[in-house]
């Protein structure tokens, strides 16, 4: 589905961290955004029909060789364009200033100053030129090219910004996409709304009623089916499909019998009972245990798990008659990530609902232009349960690779129980929003212990939390030291099998979230 009718503000992105964030933080300002890469031509941006170009920063400095430009035709389209920092930069030297390196770069919270007797279209209204901003550079621009005016300045930065009201190309060597830049976001938005006269229509309501229209008309008389893993991101496309073409889609839900503890019965109640769904609920617990029996390596099991789910999935789906369709819960960071990652393979991940080879399906992928934050609006506004919408990402695998060595239905049980306590405490705390995931790992080692008067012999339980972005970097979380006590004494008084409680305080990389 593509949403070349929004109109669209191009992220160019110049292979900045921060890239991704800048796109999501234009679209906070409700303008539609997509990032495409720095070697795009200026042909390529009138097909796209822009009413704006963003340009992120970038690592490297103009002066290094193969450093990226950007088609210096873009410049002369008339679409009003924004840099940050790099961005910024090749502003300057693409159109005739100069970037210097200067002795000192500047690093952080950095004091920026107008400069009299200049007119900014940017810092007007509430928007003050003199702030606090986010700086991260070391060349700056100490002239600017012809038709361009410099307005702000930093002790480091003779040219914090630079304007140039007749062509609408704005530059500044600061970050405004970063929360510690003080009117970041006001300064974004009065160059998209005021400068590039972008209307305020990119809102979830909006994307709600035109992606039902399009599905429906995608999908015609057609029946649909999807894979349901109990994640935000299938719940969310499959109530959305559920909204523009009813009971023609059949949801289906395998059940591992390796999801956390009422995991299965709330998925079967909310897609069945409250959003009056048609789903098929495949027990296939045994089948799963069956297949683990004495498969103890990590791989082994992601590969026995991922297989036989597929086959599940398969010989339900194959049961409905004339499904032409496959809804998938594909998001924006997959599709950037497919076209441009070459990273090595660290674990083989499968995803809920994987398109088996010898099924022809048409997919219907109503997610894939959102990212994370915007796929959790729209299902609160369908009426999701906080409980889906804000759960936090699970492996496909499930408890089975946080289980070490063999994955039995006891040990299951035992986990679950761990991890209930573990969830439980974290959302007391009030901390369910600033983790990424906490859970209970379970090692496959005994340790003694005293109980009682009894002497014990069982296993640990490793609780695991951690803070991260987008789980491609994670930090131990420092939980306070009583709410950690609190886990660790429930979890030993109120769980069978488990006499010691320890916490992981490894950080990824060196370590990965999960422990298989
Ligand atoms: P790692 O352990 O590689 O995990 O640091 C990164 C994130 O991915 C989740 N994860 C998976 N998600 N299928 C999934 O859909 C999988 O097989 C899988 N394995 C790990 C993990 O929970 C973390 O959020």
């Amino acid at each position: 589905m593509s949403s070349s009718d929004e109109e669209t503000v191009l992220v160019v992105d110049f292979g900045a961290q921060y890239a991704q964030l800048i796109a999501r933080r234009v679209r906070e300002l409700n303008v539609y955004s997509e990032l495409v890469g720095h070697d795009i031509t200026a042909d390529e941006v009138v097909a796209r029909k822009p009413a704006a170009i963003v340009l992120s920063g970038g690592p490297k400095s103009v002066h290094v060789e193969g450093a990226p430009t950007l088609d210096p035709a873009i410049f002369d389209l008339g679409v009003p364009i924004f840099g940050m920092c790099y961005g910024a930069q090749v502003i300057a030297q693409q159109l005739g200033g100069t970037v210097s390196r200067f002795e000192q770069g500047e690093y952080g919270r950095t004091e920026m100053t107008g400069i009299g007797g200049t007119e900014s279209k940017l810092f007007v209204g509430d928007t003050p030129v003199d702030q606090n901003v986010w700086m991260s550079h070391f060349d700056a621009i100490s002239e600017v090219p012809e038709g361009f005016v410099a307005t702000a300045r930093t002790e480091a930065a003779p040219v914090a910004v630079l304007e140039n009201h007749d062509r609408r190309i704005y530059g500044v060597q600061y970050h405004p996409e970063v929360g510690h830049t003080e009117h970041g976001m006001a300064v974004l938005g009065t160059f998209l709304h005021d400068i590039a006269e972008c209307s305020a229509t990119w809102t979830m309501g909006n994307f709600i009623d035109e992606t039902v229209e399009k599905i429906a008309s995608q999908v015609g008389s057609g029946r649909a089916i999807c894979g349901l893993s109990g994640g935000v991101d299938s719940a969310v496309a499959a109530a959305l499909v559920h909204k523009a073409i009813g009971s023609q889609l059949t949801c289906v839900f395998v059940d591992t019998g390796l999801m956390r503890a009422n995991e299965g019965e709330q998925v079967v109640e909310t897609f069945r009972r409250h959003q009056g769904i048609e789903l098929i609920h495949v027990r296939a617990e045994d089948r799963f245990f069956d297949k683990l029996k004495g498969v103890a390596d990590p791989e082994d099991k992601r590969k026995a798990i991922g297989e036989l789910f597929i086959r599940e999935f398969e010989a339900a789906s194959g049961g409905i008659d004339d499904a032409n369709f496959l809804v998938q819960g594909t998001l924006y960071p997959d599709v950037i990530e497919s076209g441009t990652k070459d990273a090595a393979k660290i674990k083989s991940h499968h995803n809920v609902g994987g398109l088996p080879d010898d099924m022809e399906f048409e997919l219907v992928e109503p997610l894939r232009n959102l990212f994370k934050d915007e796929v959790r609006q729209v299902g609160s506004e369908l009426g999701l349960p906080d409980e889906i919408v804000w759960r936090q990402p699970f492996p496909g695998p499930g408890l089975g690779v946080r289980i070490i060595g063999e994955v039995t239905p006891e040990l299951v049980g035992i986990l679950q129980h761990a991890d209930l306590i573990v969830r439980e405490e974290i959302a007391k705390a009030g901390l369910e929003r600033e983790i990424w995931q906490a859970f209970a790992v379970l090692p496959d080692i005994r340790s003694v212990g005293v109980m009682g008067d009894e002497r014990t012999y069982a296993r640990p339980a490793i609780i695991r939390a951690v803070t991260s972005e987008d789980a491609m970097t994670a930090d131990w979380a420092r939980l306070p030291y009583d709410l950690l006590e609190t886990m660790s004494s429930r979890i030993i008084n109120e769980v069978d099998g488990i006499n010691r409680v320890a916490y992981d305080i490894t950080s990824k990389p060196p370590g990965t979230i999960e422990w298989e």
